[in-house]
């Protein structure tokens, strides 16, 4: 029996019933968090969890308890005994339900707030071994930093990749890369790591930052400026990180091979320092 949590009670999952009027429902009027638990603790949950404040201060939804959020996630897991598995924990919190007005609920109301975790298998060794993806334009609103239920754009560009056969879209907005439909994306250029700068544009990956720190580290040079679509032509290297699968190689975009058509060396060497960072939290 799965249990879930519902506005600060854990629960059977089917006890769980969300109003017709839920403003999640009705105009995706909420944000959300996807967190890790490696076997033994939850990876950068204060990221995860100083992330979730500033969305919802972005989108000005207020939870009292949020700063429950790692105490409701550790608790999903030891109650669904999580313990030894690979899990993922996500969180939605929704401005509540109310009879539909664009207007916020006046006067204001609780917000609606579900979580779960569930196992999964990472896949480690297919995705390791190279993704292919295919370019899509940025479809998207203009607030992508703000993790944003509203997924719609996103969800639509991702079954074009599936449909093709690929395993993520890289977004163009202006003719420049921005990041993907569920993972941020890195280049290798000259020998040198590529990733979109933090804005409006991009969702502030915890994956991506880590990375960054862990490429740093290793002395590797860094730019966080767009690239142009234009210069694909030119990389040697190509991955996509996010919670869930880390660090996964791109081998081509578009049906064109990148680089060797394998994973490169900047790539295998973040992959290997992200292993290395895993192995040493479990301790
Ligand atoms: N997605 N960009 C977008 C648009 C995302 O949806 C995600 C994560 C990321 C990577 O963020 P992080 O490294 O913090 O997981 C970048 C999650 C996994 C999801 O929607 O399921």
């Amino acid at each position: 029996m799965e249990i879930a949590y519902f506005n600060g009670s854990f629960l059977s999952r089917d006890q769980i019933h969300i109003s017709p009027d839920d403003r999640g429902f009705l105009f995706a009027d909420g944000v959300y968090e996807v967190a890790r638990w490696y076997e033994g603790f939850i990876y950068d949950m204060e990221g995860h969890m100083a992330r979730l404040m500033r969305s919802l201060k972005e989108v000005r939804i207020e939870w009292d308890d949020a700063d429950s959020f790692p105490a409701v996630a550790m608790e999903l897991i030891v109650r669904n005994n999580l313990n030894d598995k690979p899990s993922l924990i996500y969180l939605q919190v929704t401005r509540g339900a109310a009879k539909r007005s664009h207007a916020f609920p006046s006067p204001p109301i609780p917000p609606t707030v579900y979580a779960f975790a569930r196992g999964f298998n990472p896949e480690k060794e297919m995705i390791s071994s190279g993704i292919n993806v295919i370019l899509h334009e940025d479809t998207r609103w203009s607030r992508c930093d703000i993790k944003s239920v509203s997924l719609l754009p996103n969800i639509l560009s991702f079954q074009e990749a599936r449909d093709s056969g690929s395993f993520e879209c890289i977004f163009v907005r202006d003719g420049m890369i921005t990041e993907c439909a569920h993972s941020n994306v890195f280049f290798v250029l000259d020998g040198i790591l590529n990733t979109h700068p933090l804005s409006e544009k991009v969702l502030a990956g915890i994956t991506r930052k880590n990375i960054l720190r862990l490429a740093r580290e290793s002395g590797i040079t860094i730019s966080e400026t767009a690239l142009p679509a234009s210069s694909l032509g030119d990389i040697s290297e190509a991955f996509v990180t996010n919670t869930s699968f880390e660090i996964a190689p791109v081998i081509s975009i578009d049906g064109k091979i990148v680089g060797k058509g394998k994973p490169g060396p900047v790539t295998r060497l973040l992959r290997e320092k992200f292993d290395a960072e895993i192995l040493a939290l479990k301790g």
